[in-house]
């Protein structure tokens, strides 16, 4: 292993999801293990256009594994988006000593970095930390597996009040253009329908769907939404479609919100940005940039950054067929 270089930057940028302070932690210990300095940057690209560094050691990431959200802050910087913004960023990672930089984020903040990297020559290498799944170039992003359990616990208990009172809820999850979660959880908390931008059920198909469910004796229904699905304007609309159509239903809507992007990390989600910390680090040391750390078919294995940023991230068509199969 190469290590000619003594100092790397590390930032979380963009929406936070749980495991990205495992992912910090995991690349500072690394950079202890090899005996370089690792350095933090606060609030994503904006930090480092303000020169918002932290030194950080082995021993002063402890006690983040478990922690959601993400201690060095994010950001969704603007004005990194301008050559001005990116010039500044470079001469204070020069001025500070830094000569590689790993950023945890999603497509937007490979964006920065591929462009960052190719104007300045500077070594970047990107974690995926987002709960959306949406990065083509690995099987699970940071975060991901995380959001699916709170989402399921959430619709768990949406089901008790749903059931009690022979409701049908309409339930909207994230994911922001992709149907990751929505898919999973539906499978996974036993929903009677799931709406995802992959799929266009159409509204004639999902009132089809909601007679069936009746028809075959459940009193009550649990709709997962997508927040990307197109088949209505929004969750709330859908609701008033089936007020319309099915007034025999007693129609609620339940919007998840930011809750499904906090607390603490799962297991598997610590042992994945544990794993990526090591390969990110490893990765700058053995001279490569331009790529993103990603898990495929259980090994850390590299994406060009442009490939992960332009690639699609497909949704699991064998599970779609399950969500169907149980749903009847
Ligand atoms: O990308 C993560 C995500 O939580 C998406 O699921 C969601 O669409 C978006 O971020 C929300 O962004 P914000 O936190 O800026 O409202």
């Amino acid at each position: 292993m190469s290590k000619s270089i003594k100092k790397i930057a590390v930032l979380t940028s963009g929406g936070d999801a749980p495991g990205m302070n495992a992912a910090i932690r995991s690349v500072a210990r690394t950079c202890a293990y090899h005996k370089i300095e690792c350095i933090g940057v606060y609030r994503g690209y904006d930090g480092i256009i303000e020169g918002d560094f932290k030194q950080l050691t082995a021993r002063n990431v402890k006690g983040i594994i478990n922690k959601g959200g993400t201690v060095l802050k994010s950001a969704r910087s603007q004005e990194f988006r301008t050559i001005e913004g990116r010039r500044k960023a470079h001469e204070n990672l020069i001025k500070d000593g830094a000569e590689a930089l790993v950023v945890i984020g999603g497509d937007g903040t490979f964006t920065g970095a591929l462009i960052f990297s190719q104007e300045f020559n500077f070594p970047v290498i990107g974690i995926p930390g987002t709960i959306d799944n949406d990065i083509f170039g690995t099987t699970h992003t940071i975060g991901y597996d995380t959001a699916l359990n709170t989402v399921v616990d959430a619709i768990d208990k949406i089901r008790d009040t749903a059931s009690s009172h022979n409701r049908l809820f309409f339930i909207e999850v994230m994911g922001r253009d992709v149907g990751h979660i929505a898919l999973n959880v539906s499978v996974g908390a036993g929903a009677e329908e799931v709406l995802i931008p992959e799929e266009n059920l159409g509204l004639d198909r999902l009132l089809e769907s909601l007679n069936r469910s009746r028809a075959s004796g459940k009193s009550s229904s649990i709709v997962v939404v997508a927040e990307g699905d197109k088949i209505g304007k929004n969750v709330f609309e859908l609701k008033d479609y089936v007020d319309e159509h099915m007034s025999h239903y007693d129609v609620r809507v339940s919007v998840l919100g930011h809750m499904q992007r906090g607390g603490s990390p799962s297991c598997f989600d610590r042992v994945l940005a544990s794993r990526m910390g090591v390969k990110a680090v490893e990765s700058i040391l053995e001279g490569k940039t331009g790529y993103m750390v990603g898990l495929l078919n259980n090994l850390m294995e590299l994406t060009p950054l442009e490939k992960a940023i332009k690639g699609e991230s497909k949704i699991n068509l064998e599970l779609l067929r399950v969500s169907e199969i149980m749903t009847t």
